[in-house]
């Protein structure tokens, strides 16, 4: 009885262990984490599974989840067949069918789906190319890494856990932003990046394009944007100002090529919004076309960072046809919704001197108040045109939050990067926003209080529990929450010359972006997800060859 007694003792104490050891075995390590998520019991073998495919679910669609058949075919080397039965949602739902099922489901949001999976089946829901997208990259993180490689290993057996998931984003608009001006970075870099945003569910790139030390753009009607605003003749040494290497830098992306980029990006759920920042950081147009500055020149693409006094000329005419021109050609190449026109940092000094300015103030009756200067006006008088002219080309403007100062006209959307308060104040007059506060999203901030062991950034500090930290709804009331049309973090290249050095600065923060975008506040949780890096991610980044900084 006393034997007993005392083995009585040690299971009981065992118990919290052993369902420590249960836990520990059936946590799921995806990042964003999903909408809801409940873990059942076993796993799924998905090697040599069959693949059945509803006939309803459209053509795009069907190639994603053959390419998720194919991979694992090749990896395993065990074939994922591949069907698409009449009759198939009906013998789902009766449970007579076994393997990998792909249901359309038109009740479904876009990006929304659904995953169960049993020992049997792995059943998955959605309605739209988003959400398939979703799904199988949600998927592929809760199986083995190796599904990210190339690498045949015969022995794979790509299990699954069981487990039921119901996923939605909590954002519309989930994206990245790449500096190409400071920095130029290949079609092949280009597309590097976009690969690491659809594993983690971005959808949108926000394509930096020009700038003051160069334009990458290929636009025909006026060559001499890339014959000669493309290339400057050197760039600064590190952070002084008065260097320069002497090296001519730069390159450009042909039409074809962004064509190229734009349609990568929409196989991977991810649309292009292009930027072209004026009236300010325009050196590259300046370069070659110094007519369309207020002094007429001479005029070269910078070599040293910071922003030009140098600006567009708002007071010629042929400045509005230039840029209209040169808009014309970019709806040609990005379908987008959005167009970025940057309108961040312009300074107003040439203007205040240049006659054709000051001129163009007067015909438009423009005077300085209380708030703003007649410059900053006529900076929303540019902004205005502008938008105009890209809405009635069925295009809507994005502007950085400087677009606020002044007058901004209904359909503007700001994006908010002092900070949060350009978002706070533009949702409260009504404009749709997108957070990007330097606060929590410039990753060209150092990761580190430990400068000295980083590689060179432009400053700041931004470290990964800050970025998870961030609420786009602190400070917001309903009405303005309704305005947040989404996240976005971004990378401007000053410092960062090289693809090693983008993709160290990107990751992990990005990850972490990746929750602030899909995730609802209340599934957030830091410890989770820095596990779930730990245990996943890392050697998922491994495995995909990015360069990133632990934690
Ligand atoms: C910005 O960082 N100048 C938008
Ligand atoms: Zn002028």
């Amino acid at each position: 009885m006393k034997h007993l007694n005392r083995l009585l003792a040690i299971a009981v104490a065992l118990i919290p262990t052993l369902m420590c050891a249960k836990k520990a075995g059936t946590v799921i390590n995806v990042i964003p984490y999903p909408q809801s998520v409940e873990i059942g019991k076993g796993a799924f073998k998905g090697a040599g599974a069959n693949f059945n495919c509803d006939p309803a679910i459209e053509s795009n669609c069907v190639k994603l989840i053959r390419d998720f058949a194919d991979k694992m075919t090749f990896i395993s080397g065990r074939t994922n067949s591949f069907a698409s039965p009449i009759g198939l949602s009906q013998a789902a739902a009766e449970g007579k069918m076994k393997g990998f099922i792909f249901l359309k489901d038109k009740s479904m949001g876009p990006e929304e789906y659904s995953i169960r999976i049993s020992k049997k089946t792995c059943l998955v829901k959605a309605s739209a190319y988003n959400g398939f997208l979703y799904a199988i990259q949600t998927l592929k993180q809760l199986t083995d890494v190796s599904i990210y490689s190339d690498k045949v290993a015969p022995s794979q057996k790509f299990m699954f856990p069981a487990v039921t998931i119901k996923d939605n984003p909590r954002f519309g608009y989930r994206g990245m932003h790449l500096d190409c001006a400071r920095h130029f970075f290949s079609v092949e870099e280009v597309k590097k990046y976009l690969d690491i945003m659809a594993v983690y569910k971005l959808n949108r790139l926000h394509w930096h394009l020009t700038d003051d030390q160069g334009w990458r753009i290929e636009i025909k009607k006026y060559p001499r944007l890339t014959q000669m605003g493309a290339f400057r003749n050197g760039t600064m040494v590190g952070k002084d100002f008065s260097s320069n290497d002497g090296i001519r830098y730069g390159g450009y992306y042909t039409q074809d090529q962004m064509r190229e980029v734009v349609q990568y990006a929409a196989s991977l759920g991810i649309t292009v919004i292009p930027e072209i920042d004026l009236p300010g950081h325009m050196l590259g147009v300046l370069a070659g076309y110094p007519e369309l500055g207020c002094t007429g020149g001479p005029y070269e693409v910078w070599t040293k960072w910071g922003v030009s006094d140098e600006v567009l000329c708002p007071g010629k005419e042929e400045t509005f046809a230039f840029l209209e021109d040169v808009f014309t050609e970019l709806m040609q190449i990005f379908p987008s919704e959005y167009i970025h026109i940057g309108g961040d940092e312009c300074p107003k000094k040439e203007w205040e001197k240049c006659p054709a300015c000051q001129a163009r103030i007067k015909a438009l009756g423009i005077k300085g108040d209380g708030k703003h200067s007649a410059e900053q006006y006529l900076q929303s008088y540019v902004t205005a045109r502008i938008q105009k002219f890209l809405n009635d080309n069925g295009r809507k403007i994005i502007g950085w939050d400087e677009i606020l100062e002044g007058e901004l006209a209904p359909g503007a959307t700001v994006m908010s990067w002092r900070g949060v308060n350009g978002g706070i104040q533009a949702s409260a007059m009504g404009f749709d926003v997108i957070m990007t506060p330097n606060t929590y999203c410039y990753f060209d901030y150092y990761q580190s209080e430990n400068q000295k062991e980083e590689p060179l950034a432009i400053g700041g500090h931004l470290p990964i529990e800050d970025v998870y930290g961030y609420e786009p709804f602190d400070g917001l009331n309903a009405s303005q929450q309704k305005h947040i049309l989404g996240v976005q973090a971004n990378l401007w290249t000053e410092y960062i010359a090289t693809n090693e050095h983008l993709e160290y600065m990107l990751l992990p923060r990005m990850c972490a972006l990746a929750e602030v975008q899909w995730c609802k506040s209340e599934n957030k949780n830091f410890e989770r997800f820095s596990a779930s890096m730990k245990a996943k991610s890392f050697e998922l980044l491994d495995v995909l060859g990015y360069n990133y900084r632990k934690f």
